[in-house]
C-alpha cells in the first residue's frame, strides 16, 4: 500500500456531512487515506461521492459499525491512526417512532468502534477519535442563554438521549483506558445533500412540488444554522489542532424561528424558478400538530473553538440558504432519487399523521 501520512476511518461519509466532509478532506488532503465506511442506510447515498470515487487516496467500504469482524479486518489492513466517526441514525423524528436503531447505531455501534480501536492502538500515540456530536445532548434552551462546552447535557428526544449515551463512552474509554480522543458538538447544518427529511430540504422540496409545508406547533422554535462546509473546515481544524480529552461547540451564530426559515426558502425558491410574485408559496405553509417534546430553542457560545482554534464560521444565511436552494434546483434528479423508495413510505405516513 503506498504510505500515507495519515490514514483515516470515516464512518458515515455517504450521508449528509459525511459527503461534505469526505469530499473535503480527499480534496485537501491528498496525502491521507480515507477510507470510508458506511451502511449505506435510506439517509446513505453512494451517487453523493463519485465524483471522487476513482482518487487514489479514497476508498469506500458498506458495511455497518456494528460489525465487529469488518472493524477488526481494516483495522488490520488500513493500520488507522484516526477515526472521524460521523455514522448515526440521525432524525429526531425517527427517534421518536422507533428509539431501538437510535440505540444500536449511536450507541451500541459508537461503543464496538470505540472497543475495536482500544483494542487495536495499543500505543496511543498520534491517534485520535474524533466524535462528532451534535448540540442536542445540551438539552433545551429559553429565549435567552447559550450552550457552552460545560452545559449539563440533558438530552431530551430519543435522538438527543443516543447521542448523550454515546459522547459518555467517548469520555469514559478515555478516563478509564486513555483512549485519546476529541467531540464536537455542533447545531443544525444545512447544505448540499442533506435527505430531504430533515426542515430545509424537506421545505425546499415540497415548494418545488407545490406540496403542503408542514411546520410545527406555530413555527417559533428557534434552531441556530451552519452551513455544512463551515462545519467540515472546523472538523478539519479539530482533527488536527484539537486538543486530546477536549469537547468543542460548533455552531453558525445564525438564530433563526422556523416560521422564518420557511418563509425564507418560499421566496428564494420562487424567485428561482420565475414564481410571481416570489413567496407566493406561503399560501403552501400548514401548522400542524407538534413534535413531541419538541426542544424550544438552540444556541451556541462559540467563544472557545473561536479564541483557541481561530474558527469562525464564514458562510452567512443569506448566501448559504440561496446556494442551498440553488443546489437542491440544479440537483432534482438526486432529489427525485432520494425521494422514492423506503423514503416514500416513510413521507406518506407522515404527512397521514400530519393530517395532510
Ligand atoms: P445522515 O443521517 O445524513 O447520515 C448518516 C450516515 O450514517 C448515512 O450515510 C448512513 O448510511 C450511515 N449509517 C447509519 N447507520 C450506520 C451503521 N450502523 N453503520 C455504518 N454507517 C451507518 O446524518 P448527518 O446529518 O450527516 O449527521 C452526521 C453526524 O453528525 C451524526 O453523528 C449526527 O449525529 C451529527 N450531527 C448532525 C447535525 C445535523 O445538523 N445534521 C448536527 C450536529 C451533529
Ligand atoms: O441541532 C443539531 C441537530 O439538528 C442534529 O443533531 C440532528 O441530526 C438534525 O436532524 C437537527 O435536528 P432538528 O430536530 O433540529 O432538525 P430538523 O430539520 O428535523 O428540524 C428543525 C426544526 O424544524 C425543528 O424545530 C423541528 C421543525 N420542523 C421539522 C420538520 C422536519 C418542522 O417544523 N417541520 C418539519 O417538517
Amino acid at each position: 500500500m503506498k504510505k500515507f501520512l495519515k490514514k483515516i476511518l470515516l464512518t458515515g461519509g455517504a450521508g449528509f456531512i459525511g459527503t461534505n466532509v469526505t469530499k473535503y478532506l480527499v480534496r485537501k488532503y491528498p496525502q491521507y487515506l480515507i477510507v470510508n465506511l458506511d451502511k449505506l442506510t435510506y439517509a446513505g447515498n453512494l451517487t453523493n461521492l463519485t465524483d471522487i470515487e476513482n482518487q487514489p487516496n479514497y476508498t469506500f467500504v458498506k458495511g455497518d459499525i456494528l460489525d465487529s469482524n469488518l472493524l477488526n479486518r481494516l483495522f488490520e489492513t488500513y493500520r488507522f491512526d484516526t477515526v472521524l466517526h460521523l455514522a448515526a441514525e440521525s432524525h429526531v423524528d425517527r427517534s421518536i417512532e422507533s428509539p431501538g436503531n437510535f440505540v444500536r447505531t449511536n450507541v451500541l455501534g459508537t461503543v464496538n468502534l470505540l472497543n475495536t480501536a482500544r483494542k487495536h492502538w495499543k500505543n496511543p500515540e498520534g491517534k485520535l477519535f474524533y466524535h462528532i456530536s451534535t448540540d442536542e445532548v445540551y438539552g433545551s434552551l429559553g429565549d435567552e442563554g447559550q450552550f457552552t462546552e460545560t452545559t449539563c447535557y440533558d438530552p431530551r428526544s430519543p435522538y438527543a438521549a443516543s447521542k448523550a449515551a454515546s459522547d459518555h463512552f467517548v469520555r469514559a474509554y478515555m478516563h478509564t483506558y486513555g483512549l485519546p480522543v476529541v467531540i464536537s458538538n455542533c447545531s443544525n447544518n444545512y447544505g448540499p445533500y442533506q435527505f430531504p427529511e430533515k426542515l430545509i430540504p424537506l421545505m425546499i422540496n415540497n415548494i418545488i412540488e407545490e406540496k403542503p409545508l408542514p411546520v410545527y406547533g406555530r413555527g417559533q422554535n428557534v434552531r441556530d444554522w451552519l452551513y455544512v462546509e463551515d462545519h467540515a473546515r472546523a472538523i478539519d481544524l479539530i482533527m488536527h489542532k484539537g486538543r486530546p480529552g477536549e469537547t468543542y461547540n460548533i455552531g453558525g451564530n445564525n438564530e433563526r424561528k422556523n416560521i422564518d426559515v420557511v418563509e425564507k426558502l418560499c421566496e428564494i425558491t420562487d424567485e428561482l424558478l420565475g414564481r410571481s410574485p416570489a413567496g407566493i408559496s406561503k399560501g403552501l405553509i400548514r401548522f400542524v400538530q407538534d413534535r413531541a417534546g419538541h426542544d424550544w430553542r438552540y444556541a451556541i457560545d462559540t467563544t472557545k473553538i473561536k479564541n483557541q482554534l481561530g474558527w469562525q464560521p464564514e458562510v452567512d444565511f443569506e448566501e448559504g440558504i440561496r446556494k442551498t436552494v440553488r443546489w437542491y434546483l440544479n440537483n432534482r434528479d438526486w432529489l427525485k432519487k432520494v425521494t422514492t423508495g423506503e423514503y416514500r413510505t416513510y413521507y406518506e405516513k407522515m404527512y397521514k399523521n400530519k393530517g395532510l
